[in-house]
């Protein structure tokens, strides 16, 4: 059975309480968030509207959504504010020398 992951990014590309997006072909876009030196990957697109999170700040575990302001967080991918009230796919992260590697199958 081949590797389910696939690369995403440098970790060095991702620093502390920041967020970096990155598109793979035929998957929509995937937002990576490094919380505490942890790595999370969620969608990047809002589920209230297409809007890319990545246009949105970080705080703490929360992305805030620019367009209508909810927050999610990028751990359980729950919105915490309206208008959104569905819940960001989340994926499966792999540290591997230095390199971020993401399974493009939802958690
Ligand atoms: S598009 Fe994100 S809250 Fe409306």
């Amino acid at each position: 059975m081949s590797d389910p992951f696939v690369f995403a990014a440098d970790l060095k590309d991702i620093r502390v309480g920041n967020t970096f997006k990155v598109c793979f072909p035929d998957h929509t876009p995937i937002l990576l968030a490094n919380v505490d030196g942890t790595i999370y990957a969620v969608d990047d697109t809002c589920t209230h509207e297409d809007s890319s999170l990545a246009l949105g700040c970080l705080r703490g575990d929360k992305v805030k959504c620019t367009l209508h302001g909810s927050w999610f967080s990028v751990i359980s991918g729950e919105p915490s504010e309206e208008p959104a009230d569905e819940p960001l796919q989340r994926y499966q992260v792999k540290i591997k020398n230095e390199q971020v590697w993401v399974n493009l199958t939802p958690l």
